[in-house]
């Protein structure tokens, strides 16, 4: 059976820095509130007009070229993103024709936070199964377009991020790296604690009240306690398949929520924060796009080198959750 591994990855932000000072402009807020909070210092916004699947295919274009490949390469596109450029048909198709492709199949995923863990897991069944052998997998986010500006969006609003990344997956015979196994959840009784609930099919539009816009709800606490329990679990369903001991595994790659959140995780298993890697300071919550641009931080900064073993979790609306173990 084939193993799936990460051939390359790319990632891509908008040059635009929006510091926590900036965001002063609009919300009733301070650096201090903000950091001490989140660990967030600045994030990266678009300059409007933009596209997500846009974001995507720079990130793409990266990951192609560090993996050697070309677009007519690509059995399958994932696009993991919970901001759309419209609301259907997804980014994927539009990543593809982007890409030059004719009729490449792509699939797009809303798993929001998690979506790359659930895209990982995607392809790597179609690479053990044999059908594909070189899978797109992206996740990109342009979120700064739809947060609620108004004095009650703050807590939101402050703490999320554009960008994207992106990985080629390819199938190898060599059976000393790759995805080793994914591990997937997730609990829809949860679904409206972290939610942006319109535009909705539920509702038809001329009964709306006033301006028809998208507003993110979240009961941050709440999202916040079953993050650190659910991540917490994610990585041990991960160590358990792999016979793991928690200090064995060279670098935990947990998806940029809060600082304060990968804390907990660290503390829970009696880990130092030098095992995980973060750069949430730079780039707040970026969504889907948050893992793969670790991983390509991770490894620019030498991180994360061949033959490491190496922990993906993450959290997300849905609630869903997920894991993953390999070897880089
Ligand atoms: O990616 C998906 C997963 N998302 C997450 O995992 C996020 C999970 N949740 C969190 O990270 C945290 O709950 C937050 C960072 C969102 C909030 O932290 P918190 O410690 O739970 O703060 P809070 O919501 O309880 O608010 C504390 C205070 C409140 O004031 P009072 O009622 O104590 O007077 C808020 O009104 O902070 C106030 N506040 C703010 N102050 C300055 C809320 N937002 C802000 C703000 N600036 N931006």
């Amino acid at each position: 059976m084939p193993r799936a591994v990460i051939q390359g990855v790319g990632m891509y932000v908008p040059p635009r820095v929006v510091t926590n000072e900036d965001l002063k402009a609009f919300y009733d807020t301070s650096d201090e509130w903000i950091y001490s909070r989140s660990g967030i210092k600045e994030r990266r916004w678009v300059e409007e007009p933009a596209s997500t699947a846009e974001l995507g295919y720079f990130a793409a274009q990266e990951a192609l070229a560090r993996a050697g490949k070309r677009p007519e390469d690509i059995d399958l596109i994932v696009f993991a993103t919970l901001s759309p450029d419209m609301y259907f048909p997804g980014c994927g198709v539009l990543l593809q024709h982007r890409l030059g492709l004719e009729t490449t199949p792509a699939l797009d995923i809303r798993q929001q936070c998690s979506g790359f863990v659930y895209g990982l897991s995607i392809a790597q069944q179609y690479i053990e199964t044999g059908r594909y052998r070189t899978v797109l997998l992206v996740g990109a986010e342009i979120q700064s377009t739809w947060i609620d500006y108004s004095p009650e969006g703050r807590t939101v609003g402050v703490l999320f991020g554009d960008g994207a990344g992106a990985v080629v997956v390819e199938a190898t015979e060599e059976l000393d790296r790759g995805v080793l196994s994914t591990h997937l959840f997730s609990q829809g009784a949860y679904a409206r604690e972290l939610c942006v609930a319109e535009p909705s099919s539920a509702t038809r539009r001329h009964e709306l009240p006033g301006s028809y816009g998208m507003r993110p709800y979240m009961n941050g606490k709440e999202v916040f306690r079953h993050a650190v329990q659910r991540m917490g679990q994610a990585i041990q369903a991960a160590l358990s398949a792999q016979g793991w001991n928690p200090e064995e595994v060279d670098l935990y790659v947990l998806h940029q929520a809060n600082v304060r959140i990968v804390e907990a995780v660290a503390e829970f298993f009696g880990l130092p924060m030098a095992k995980f890697f973060n750069n949430i300071h730079k780039y707040g919550n970026t969504t889907s796009a948050s893992i793969p641009i670790c991983l390509y931080e991770a490894q620019a900064e030498g991180k994360l080198k061949r033959g490491d073993k190496v922990i993906l979790a993450a959290f997300g609306s849905g609630f869903t959750w997920g894991s993953a173990a390999l070897i880089w």
